[in-house]
């Protein structure tokens, strides 16, 4: 039974094929065709846009191409010669096909094949085929802070401009790929992490000691792979920068502290000599609270004095 069934399937089949095979040719005039609308090639591979002649009467048609970038249309086969952007780069293959022999990114745009056959009633079509060239990533440029201190929130970052289409990046801590979502990984699940696999940013909310480590960033698109050389993160317990600008600027405040006390000192001694009490115990009403000792009270009342 099915196998009766799936022959009269293939006869119907047939007739309703020659049927239209033997309408086509000189009533409708000429037809093109492409195998696809929408073509991906990979930068410096060969790559074939085809403009196929469903039918035809016209011995010799005319048969243009022409690129289409920004809007802007140019010539790529003209006169039976290939020109313009792909002159002694491509070659028209049977029907109207063009052969790109190393398509470059420069390639990437609309391409219109135009036949036009005067012995036909229909005597013109065109088709328009746009081409898309894949672009390998290159390295990408990271950065990722030398050190850190334990519980404060950063940022890696990575950025590759040259793939087609924009890539995808990842991140490798030590070797290991990080996951996505740390939640989802029972290795990274206390780290406080999250990956922008758009924008390549690498965030961390509060740094582990277990986040340090060597980093590299990868970025990837359908035409190839680059990564950056592995760098070096480091987490401290504290701020030892901090502590270090701390202490010193400390130990400044407190030499120039005791600097200006030495001088003052010493112009204190010095006026003490040319003045009387009166004069050297009367700015002691308005100031010098602060210096609570009765014996060097007179030097230092003078001395906020004088300054
Ligand atoms: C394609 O072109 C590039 C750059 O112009 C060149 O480096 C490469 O070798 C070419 N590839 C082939 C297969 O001709
Ligand atoms: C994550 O933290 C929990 C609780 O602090 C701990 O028990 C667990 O061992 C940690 N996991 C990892 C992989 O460090």
């Amino acid at each position: 039974m099915i196998r009766c069934k799936m022959a009269i399937a293939r006869l119907v089949a047939c007739f309703v094929l020659y049927s239209s095979l033997g309408h086509i040719p000189s009533s409708l005039g000429v037809i093109l065709r492409t195998t696809d609308k929408i073509v991906w090639a990979n930068e410096f591979e060969p790559i074939e846009l085809t403009c196929l002649i469903e039918s035809i009467s016209t011995n010799n048609p005319r048969i243009e191409w022409k690129k289409i970038k920004n809007g802007v249309p140019s010539y790529v086969y003209f006169q039976n010669k290939i020109a313009g952007d792909l002159e002694n780069r491509a070659q028209l293959r049977e029907p109207a096909n063009i052969l790109i022999f190393n398509a470059t990114r420069s390639d990437t745009a609309e391409y219109r094949c135009e036949v036009a056959a005067i012995d036909d009633q229909r005597d013109f079509d065109e088709i328009l085929i746009s081409l898309a060239v894949r672009v390998k990533p290159v390295v990408p440029r990271c950065s990722v802070p030398e050190a850190v201190t334990v519980g404060t929130s950063t940022e890696l970052r990575c950025l590759e401009n040259e793939g087609f289409p924009a890539p995808q990046y990842r991140w490798f801590h030590n070797n290991e790929e990080l996951p996505q979502d740390p939640k989802n990984s029972a290795k990274f699940a206390n780290s406080s992490y999250s990956i922008n696999p758009d924008t390549g940013g690498l965030k961390f909310r509060r740094v582990r000691k277990e986040d340090a480590g060597e980093y590299y960033c990868q970025a990837k698109n359908d035409a190839g792979h680059a990564q950056c050389p592995t760098q070096l993160m480091e987490v401290y317990d504290v701020d030892i920068l901090g502590i270090f600008l701390k202490v010193f600027g400390a130990v400044v405040g407190f030499l120039c502290l005791a600097v200006s006390i030495c001088h003052s000192f010493r112009r204190g001694c010095f006026h003490k000599k040319g003045h009387n009490e009166n004069n050297y115990n009367w700015p002691a009403q308005n100031s010098g609270v602060e210096y609570g000792d009765a014996d060097e009270g007179h030097f230092r009342h003078k001395s906020s004095f004088v300054i």
